[in-house]
């Protein structure tokens, strides 16, 4: 285990050598070659609630591999407390760096300072959190959920460009409290409230599962007899909307067009299939860039306090090119 005095003993290396360059040298660490002390981290992961998250708990296992890094892992069942817990049996056993995806934005005070008194350094993956002290995390690895939301708005905008007519919008929300949830909801409706005719006319959480979807959107269908458009806060819960839509006997893409966030496999078929009309890409793929950050933060050098990462958006003429080559 690297163990922390190691990493201090490296500061202070690093700190001595930009003495002697004189001023203004770099905060970088000299790791002097480095040795081959291994790097533990705990990862406490948020659950396996959709195709998006188990592509990510893979980016991460085959990542910290790769990168000899001994990894902790704990899934959390989407539960608060499971994570806390998970996060303080770290610090008992005093790994090098904790990293984890919050399931909630709020709430992480307490564990987040337990863990800056131990001295040890933690990196949010994925989700953050609301906490005012941001000296509680080293950094934040993740989408721009506000962006993806506003991505969704602007082709709804764009698809609705020549109608004057009222476009009425069912929404399918992701875990309550946690920032996709709350960031993709607020930069869709910002853009879509530039215009009176777009109206929201239900919303509720599906808790990104496939099957919550499923059975929000059935209740959706029963209480709203003219749904337009359905905007889901991922594809799984999508998915599960379209099971429902067609129980209906309604035609998912074409009756209820259908716009849904991630780009997983499963997503991308059904808008190669037209079933889904447009996917807000969110990548999965945070291991790699995760286990840099956690190397540079256990060697205690300074690494940017956001890394958002980098995303695009798909059309089905688009899923249909890359369909086949789509990894997860
Ligand atoms: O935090 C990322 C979100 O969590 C993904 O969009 C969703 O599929 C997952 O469960």
């Amino acid at each position: 285990m690297f163990k922390r005095i190691s990493a201090w003993v490296v500061v202070g290396l690093a700190a001595m050598s930009v003495a002697a360059c004189g001023s203004g040298g770099s905060t970088t660490a000299n790791t002097g070659g480095g040795g081959d002390s291994t790097i533990t981290m705990g990862f406490s992961q948020v659950g396996a609630e959709s195709g998006w998250r188990t592509a990510n708990t893979k980016s991460v296992q085959d990542a910290a591999k790769n990168a000899g890094i001994e990894l902790k892992f704990s899934d959390a069942q989407q539960k608060q407390e499971n994570q806390i817990k998970a996060i303080r049996s770290y610090i008992q056993q005093k790994v090098d760096v904790i990293a984890f995806s919050p399931v909630v934005e709020s709430g992480w005070d307490t564990v987040l300072k337990e863990a800056q008194n131990a001295k040890i350094p933690v990196i949010l993956t994925d989700r953050a959190v609301d906490s005012k002290d941001t000296s509680l995390y080293k950094t934040f690895l993740g989408s721009d959920f506000v962006e993806e939301g506003k991505k969704a708005g602007k082709w709804l905008v764009e698809e609705y460009k020549d109608s004057t007519d009222p476009v009425n919008i069912v929404e399918l929300q992701g875990t309550t409290g946690s920032a996709p949830a709350n960031d993709r909801k607020a930069g869709f409706a910002e853009v879509i409230g530039a215009e009176s005719k777009f109206k929201i006319v239900a919303s509720q959480t599906g808790d990104f599962t496939r099957a919550k979807g499923k059975e929000v959107m059935e209740a959706f269908l029963k209480a709203q007899p003219d749904i337009d458009v359905l905007y889901a806060h991922n594809d799984d819960m999508g998915l599960g909307a379209i099971e429902a839509i067609e129980g209906a006997g309604k035609v998912p893409g074409k009756d209820i067009k259908i716009i849904t966030v991630d780009a997983v496999k499963d997503g991308m078929q059904a808008l190669a299939d037209g079933k889904i009309n447009y996917i807000v890409e969110c990548s999965p793929l945070l291991g790699p860039q995760l286990m840099d950050l956690a190397k540079k933060v256990v060697k205690g050098e300074q690494v940017p306090v956001r890394v958002v990462t980098e995303e695009t958006v798909f059309t089905q003429d688009q899923a249909k090119e890359v369909l086949s080559t789509r990894q997860y």
